[in-house]
């Protein structure tokens, strides 16, 4: 029934420990506990979960068993001392809900000391965090304390969560504990409760089995002195008499504020290991946004608490260990500063649009900081034909537009469905007005981005944008033109604005990028050799065969495709990778895959809930560029030994295999196939040539007229770009003397 876990084979056990070199307790690297095993994925403490778990990059990955006791006294592993979220109990045995009094607490539910062990064995168990896969329920048996030994894990952590309660029902984890030692190593031993530890403290060899004692939220009470958890805290030097170390709640290190922002440290950490106390954090999980300051990339929270210059803590409990692990292998003490070269480009998308406000000066100075290789600006037009950059024609997303301009709203179905307030619509100074606003796909569902910024920064015109891709020496520039034939209609020209604003800001050392949905754009720019042209392919597609990928190359030397066209992953499991990268390879096109984001939301569970684990599997794919909101995450990843699949003897984070994770579900839990997306038509490729543009700005009202709206095609592609410059005056001028250049 258990199919094995072959999928990660590629993660291997492995020696890339750096001990000395951490401000640890012992200098040694910190360990990682894996909560119920990789139980961000799988079933908390499941075969697979655990199973899953060892098989890390650091040599001191630590299984972690909440204690339960069943009625007959055997130990097994479940956080909750209710069996009923986390098991089908409640439909196999529908009579042995009971309610007990725990910690003085009334609770209602399944427990494990109302059933015997031979009967536990009929019960599955099943997720119980909703936001998780559900498709490996009801396949796995409980695990037993002995059962998860047997995994050889590298370290074992017991913890003894209700040893009163457990007592007052005749069940003594001690007593069970000191008999399955006899036979099974434990490394750790934790709990909250005070007597129990003292007890044990005279029992084990703790040369072999370290003691720790449990920090429970600061207001709870320990049941058995009495006292909160925080006056227990302010005398560490009474548990440093029973205990070797303790574990706290992540945000008793670094508190974070009512607002979600990290505060300063306290100084617990230095505090115990003055005392010689270890200490480690709890409550770490890659889909549990934890602070802002994290931008939602997990692995910055990990190296927050062991990477920060001031101290380390000794171990992260975690839900999804493989992060943590690299964490420590691959990210922290790593500040090399150049990517190695030959590896995909890190290009930003509107700027780092994760932290600021898309296409403003700030979004663009942290992406120029965070170390991204191409910088981009999607230009649009003003009314009066100001250049600037903005993720869309649309103004009302990423500005208060739809505020201060409703009346301007309107409904331009060539560019788009919804209704909105279009750049081409206002001034420039009208737009200078507006207040940039900060974009997240995932509000809806409460995922903001960075709020204290919300509203941070100034949009730029294209040509400030320029100089400061200038001044800060960027390696490369990548302007993004869309709606070039609805604009020709509006008496602008966006191919013009671009060539002049290139042609005065004399970039002689950035790469320029041309990136158009529009092949007639891309040829626009062909009389300079230097640009490198990207097509933008914004449709779903699976292939592309020789024909196709041919007649692109007659425009196009880089195409940037949607994740989706590459990874084929419905409902949020990788069932396979197109061919699109090889195909255009083949053609010597380049491939950009767009648009790569941290939240955990947007990453198929494949990929644990980490966007390192996304941009290890598109860099072995093949892909040449990563375009992502997130540029400091894609740098770092591209500065990390972990990613140099040329080097033979450096660990990698492993990039997943389609089809491998889904395939351990039972059949009937898969996702139905889908019919694949088509493959590009060559006939598909070339657009039909740019209208001419518009005589004047004074018809501009005209434009409201259906006749005037529609595209009046020229002759060629060379005849329209010559036409296009009728009736424009002083950009066409720049314009003719930058193409003669
Ligand atoms: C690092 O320290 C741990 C814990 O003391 C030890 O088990 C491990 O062998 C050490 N690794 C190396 C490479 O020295
Ligand atoms: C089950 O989980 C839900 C959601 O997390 C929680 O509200 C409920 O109290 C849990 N019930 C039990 C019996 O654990
Ligand atoms: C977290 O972010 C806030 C807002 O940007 C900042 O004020 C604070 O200093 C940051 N905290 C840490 C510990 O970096
Ligand atoms: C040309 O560039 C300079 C800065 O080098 C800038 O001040 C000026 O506005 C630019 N002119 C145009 C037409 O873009
Ligand atoms: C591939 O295209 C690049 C320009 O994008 C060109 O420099 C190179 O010579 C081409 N290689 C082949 C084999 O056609
Ligand atoms: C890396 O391994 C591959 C295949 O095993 C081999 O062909 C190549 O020579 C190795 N490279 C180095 C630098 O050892
Ligand atoms: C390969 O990786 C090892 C281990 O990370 C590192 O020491 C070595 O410098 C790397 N070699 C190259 C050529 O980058």
């Amino acid at each position: 029934m258990i199919k094995s876990l072959l999928f990660l084979s590629l993660l291997i056990h492995a020696t890339f420990a750096q001990n000395g070199s951490w401000q640890t307790l012992d200098g040694n690297e910190p360990i990682v506990i894996a909560r119920g095993g990789m139980s961000g994925l799988f079933p908390e403490s499941s075969q697979f979960a655990y199973e899953v778990a060892t098989q890390s990059p650091v040599e001191t990955l630590t299984l972690w068993c909440d204690l339960q006791l069943t009625k007959d006294g055997v130990g097994f592993c479940q956080s909750d001392i209710r069996l009923d979220n986390s098991t089908n109990i409640a439909t196999v045995f529908p009579n042995n809900e009971n309610t007990y009094i725990v910690n003085g607490q009334k609770v209602r539910g399944w427990f494990a000391v109302d059933i015997t062990s031979d009967k536990l064995k009929e019960v599955t168990l099943s997720q119980n965090i909703y936001s998780r896969p559900a498709e490996f329920d009801g396949m796995l048996p409980i695990v037993t304390v002995e059962d998860a030994a047997g995994l050889r894990p590298p370290g074992l952590w017991v913890n003894v969560q209700y040893d009163t309660f457990y007592n007052q029902r005749n069940a003594s984890p001690a007593g069970y504990l000191k008999n399955v030692m006899r036979t099974v190593g434990i490394n750790y031993i934790s709990s909250p409760e005070v007597a129990f530890l003292t007890f044990m403290n005279g029992q084990v060899n703790k040369a072999r089995t370290k003691l720790i004692f449990r920090f429970l939220d600061a207001n709870e009470i320990e049941p058995t002195t009495r006292k909160t958890y925080s006056e227990l805290l302010k005398d560490l030097a009474n548990i440093k008499t029973f205990a070797s170390g303790i574990l706290v709640p992540k945000e008793y290190i670094w508190p974070v504020g009512a607002n979600q922002y990290l505060e300063a440290p306290t100084t617990l950490v230095s505090d115990a290991h003055k005392l010689g106390l270890l200490v480690y954090s709890s409550g770490f999980a890659n889909d549990m946004p934890a602070s802002y300051n994290y931008s939602y990339d997990p692995t910055n929270e990990y190296l927050q608490f062991i990477d920060n210059s001031q101290f380390s803590i000794d171990g992260l409990l975690t839900d999804f260990p493989t992060t943590a692990a690299n964490a420590i292998v691959c990210f922290a003490h790593n500040q090399k500063p150049a990517p190695v070269k030959g590896k995909p480009l890190v290009i930003s998308h509107n700027g780092a649009s994760g932290d600021y406000p898309g296409c403003t000066d700030l979004a663009y100075e942290k992406a120029v900081t965070d170390g991204a290789d191409v910088i981009d600006c999607s230009v649009q037009l003003s009314k009066d034909g100001v250049a600037f950059c903005s993720g869309s024609a649309d103004l009302s997303g990423n500005t208060n537009a739809k505020t201060s301009f409703m009346s301007r709203a309107s409904t331009i179905p060539e560019i788009q469905q919804n209704n909105g307030v279009f750049s081409f619509e206002l001034t420039w100074t009208e737009i200078q007005t507006l207040k940039p606003q900060i974009l997240s796909a995932f509000q809806e569902v409460g995922l903001q981005r960075n709020p204290a910024n919300k509203n941070a920064g100034k949009l730029m015109t294209l040509a400030d944008f320029l100089q400061l891709t200038k001044i800060k020496a960027v390696q490369g520039v990548l302007i993004n033109i869309e709606n070039a034939a609805y604009l020709a209609t509006k008496g602008l020209s966006i191919s013009e604005a671009v060539s002049s604003a290139l042609s005065n800001a004399t970039l002689d050392k950035q790469q320029i990028f041309i990136q158009s949905d529009d092949t007639s754009v891309l040829s626009n720019f062909k009389n300079v050799p230097s640009y490198t042209r990207v097509l933008l392919i914004k449709e779903k597609i699976s292939s592309a065969p020789k024909q196709a990928a041919e007649e692109i190359k007659k425009y196009a030397d880089a195409v940037s495709i949607s994740r989706s066209s590459l990874v084929v992953a419905p409902k949020s499991y990788i069932l396979s990778y197109t061919s699109v990268v090889k195909d255009m390879h083949a053609a010597n096109i380049s491939v950009f895959v767009s648009v790569l984001k941290n939240e955990f939301l947007s990453l198929a569970f494949d990929y644990y809930a980490d966007p390192m684990a996304e941009l290890a599997t598109l860099t072995s794919e093949g892909v040449d560029g990563l375009v992502t909101e997130f540029p400091y995450t894609a740098t770092a990843y591209m500065r990390s030994s972990c990613s140099d699949f040329k080097n033979n003897s450096t660990y990698l984070i492993p990039p997943v295999e389609a089809n491998s994770l889904i395939d351990v579900a039972p059949a009937e839990a898969q996702p139905p196939a889908e019919a694949p997306a088509p493959a590009l038509d060559a006939a598909d490729v070339v657009d039909p040539p740019l209208p001419s543009v518009a005589a004047s700005d004074a018809d501009a009202a005209s434009a409201t007229d259906p006749a005037a709206k529609a595209p009046t095609p020229s002759k060629s592609g060379v005849h329209q770009t010559n036409a296009a410059h009728v009736g424009l005056s002083l950009v066409t001028i720049v314009l003719l003397i930058m193409l003669a250049l």
